[in-house]
């Protein structure tokens, strides 16, 4: 039986920073407000049309093998999740593969938002456990600017989210280290609390054309953010202490929790119930903003490459997010 590592990370944002102060010139906010209530003080938006997601994240990954020091031709399975893929179909995993120039591996979209690394990367952890993969190539990638209402009337969604990709190479090991477990959940009665409805098979061309939605709202992602905020919270701490007791440890026992990224205020208080230390936990939405599913593989190799993390540290990763979907895994590397 096989252990799975995280052997490579690596991640890519655009270089084009967004300030607060820029978004008070499309829309009534202001700096002080952002700050206070979601933690960001800037983001990364794509400001060139050739950058696209599947882009991203082969940037993102070209970093993640490299770090994996093994040749790109090892890899044997990729996963890419986002919620803003290239196009409609195919997915962003094989343009992905392409982008590469490998051989022909099998590639497969997760459709899970926010949780969807942690949904991704348990999918990996059972390939590898299982003997069918040895190198699974992991990557999360966003491209919200586009598609965000940058108006008063979106205001409360389009201040959060950034543009971002992260990827990690997941490979087999014989050793102690590696995935412990993973746990996945989802609630589709509250599907719509957080989403993008149009255009899809709801809404497929011919309606478009008779769509009497002048004003484009149902273009645009909708979020019922208070109750979100509440169901996240709560869900954070549950998947949290899933993981711990699944390996029979302790909050003391956390080297570092890196939660999705979502708003500063939920990773504190997230903190603050667990009772944990500042260098227990890493956070980077005050840099990005909220970027989905590319969130927790950019946080971990920053963390990484910050060298807060180490051998034998448990790492916990923890989502919540559109679905409603949520999950943990707990690493111990
Ligand atoms: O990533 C997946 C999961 N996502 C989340 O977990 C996000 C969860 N939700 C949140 O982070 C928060 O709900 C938001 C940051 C989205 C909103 O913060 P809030 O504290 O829940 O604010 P609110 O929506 O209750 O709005 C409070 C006030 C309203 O004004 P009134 O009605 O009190 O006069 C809003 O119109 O703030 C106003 N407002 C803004 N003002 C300035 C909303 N957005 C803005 C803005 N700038 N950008």
């Amino acid at each position: 039986m096989f252990n799975s590592v995280i052997k490579g990370l690596g991640y890519y944002v655009p270089e084009n920073v967004v300030t607060n102060e820029d978004l008070t010139k499309m829309m009534d906010t202001s700096d002080e407000w952002i700050v206070e209530r979601t933690g960001i003080r800037e983001r990364r938006w794509v400001n060139d049309d050739k950058l696209t997601t599947s882009l991203m994240g082969t940037y993102a990954a070209e970093k993640a093998i490299k770090d994996a020091n093994i040749d790109k031709n090892e890899i044997d399975f990729i996963i890419f999740s986002t919620l803003s893929p290239d196009y409609y179909f195919p997915g962003s995993g094989v343009l992905l593969q392409r982008n590469l120039e490998i051989k022909e591996v099998g590639a497969l979209d997760v459709r899970n938002q926010c949780s969807g690394f942690i949904y991704a990367i348990s999918i990996a952890d059972q390939y590898i456990k299982s003997g069918m993969y040895k190198n699974i190539l992991v990557v999360g990638s966003e491209i919200h600017s586009g598609g965000l209402e940058k108006t008063s009337r979106g205001r409360s969604v389009s201040v959060i989210f950034g543009d971002g990709a992260g990827a990690a190479v997941i490979s087999a090991s014989k050793g102690e280290s590696g995935i412990l477990s993973t746990h996945l959940h989802s609630e589709g009665k509250f599907a719509e609390e957080l989403a993008v409805i149009k255009p899809a098979t709801t809404f497929w061309v011919d309606k478009i054309k008779n769509d009497d939605d002048e004003d484009g709202s149902g273009y645009y992602p909708y979020m019922n953010g208070n109750f979100v905020f509440k169901n996240a919270v709560v869900r954070f701490e549950q998947v949290i202490f899933e993981a711990l007791n699944h390996s029979n440890l302790k909050k003391e026992d956390i080297s570092l929790l890196i939660t999705h990224q979502a708003n500063l205020r939920i990773s504190q208080y997230i903190q603050k119930r667990l009772k944990l230390s500042d260098s227990q936990v890493y956070n980077n939405i005050m840099k990005y903003g909220n970027t989905t599913a590319a969130s927790i593989p950019i946080a971990l190799t920053e963390a990484y490459n910050s060298n807060l993390i180490k051998k034998g540290d448990i790492v916990v990763l923890a989502a919540f997010g559109s679905g409603f979907t949520w999950g943990s895994a707990l690493i111990k590397w």
